[in-house]
């Protein structure tokens, strides 16, 4: 579709964004779609915030996605959030509703609906997540939302796996809730229903690398890992040759994406074209 006085803006602000896969996942999708639309991608440096919502009304981009560091700060720019973004605390996608801006999260959604397509039920499970950072945030959340059983969080920085299940249990107060180190001896692997691994550990270049150790894996968990780069992180070929079931980090970033572009344009969307495409397209 060329360019012309009726073509839509939609965009990704964050800091740094020079790697992100957002443009091509949209424009495909637009492309396939048939919209006059086109999305573009701007380095928001966190100062900037406030002077690139004010262009974004101006010149009246329809709506945008919001990534590293802005997710949090951008909330108090917005004219209203939704219910999953108050949940989770943080925004991904916002639309541009006549000078009205509405922000959502599709972060959580998107990874939950990933695991609905895999006929993966989350109610009464036991739940390992490796990681507590936002995109573990918004997984967690979203998780407990959705009826586990039990969360059990592994971070680096365990104070900050602390203060999640701790968040997780204010609001839930009565699922388990489970905290610790990275690769913690304090935790029963055995009956752990779920793994999701939403640290960077095993993402390209150190593809060498996993989260957890082979041997606490065994083949009746779901291993998931929301590392896309490479496709088959180390966790997964683990996960695998000890015969779990393993989803790979594509599913989320794609289910977010189209998630973000029902919110905009009020239809639904199809993500076996896009990954098609992706599927041919190096990267
Ligand atoms: P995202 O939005 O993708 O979740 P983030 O908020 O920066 O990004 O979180 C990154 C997560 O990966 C954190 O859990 C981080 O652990 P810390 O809280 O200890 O920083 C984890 N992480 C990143 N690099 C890591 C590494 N080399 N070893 C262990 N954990 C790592």
């Amino acid at each position: 579709m060329k360019i012309d006085a009726n073509t839509e803006l939609y965009c990704l602000i964050g800091h740094p964004v020079s790697k992100s896969l957002s443009p091509f996942i949209h424009n495909t999708s637009f492309e396939e779609n048939g919209l006059n639309a086109k999305y573009m991608v701007f380095d928001v440096k966190p100062n900037d915030l406030r002077k690139a919502i004010d262009g974004i009304k101006a010149l009246g981009i329809k709506g945008f996605n919001v990534t590293i560091p802005h997710k949090i700060e951008i909330i108090k720019y917005l004219d209203d959030i939704s219910k999953e973004s108050k949940l989770i605390g943080a925004v991904n996608t916002v639309k541009n509703d006549n000078g009205k801006l509405i922000g959502y999260n599709t972060d959580g959604l998107g990874f939950i609906k990933s695991l609905k397509v895999h006929d993966v039920v989350v109610k009464r499970k036991k739940v390992l997540i490796l990681g507590a950072g936002g995109a573990a945030h918004a997984i967690a959340m979203m998780l407990a939302k959705e009826g586990a059983n039990e969360i059990i969080i592994l971070n680096r920085t365990e104070k900050k796996a602390k203060k999640l299940i701790e968040k997780i249990k204010n609001i839930y107060p009565n699922i388990k809730g489970r905290y610790g180190g990275l690769n913690s001896r304090e935790i029963n692997y055995q009956d752990v229903d779920i793994i999701i691994n939403c640290t960077s550990i095993g993402m390209y270049p150190n593809s060498n690398q996993s989260p957890i150790k082979k041997n606490n894996l065994n083949k009746n968990m779901l291993v998931y890992d929301i590392v896309y780069k490479p496709r088959i992180t180390k966790l997964l070929k683990d996960a695998e040759e000890k015969g779990c079931k393993v989803i790979g980090g594509l599913d989320m970033l794609l289910y977010q994406a189209i998630l973000s572009e029902e919110i905009w344009f009020k239809q639904i969307f199809d993500i076996n074209s896009i990954k098609l495409n992706m599927n041919k397209k190096e990267f």
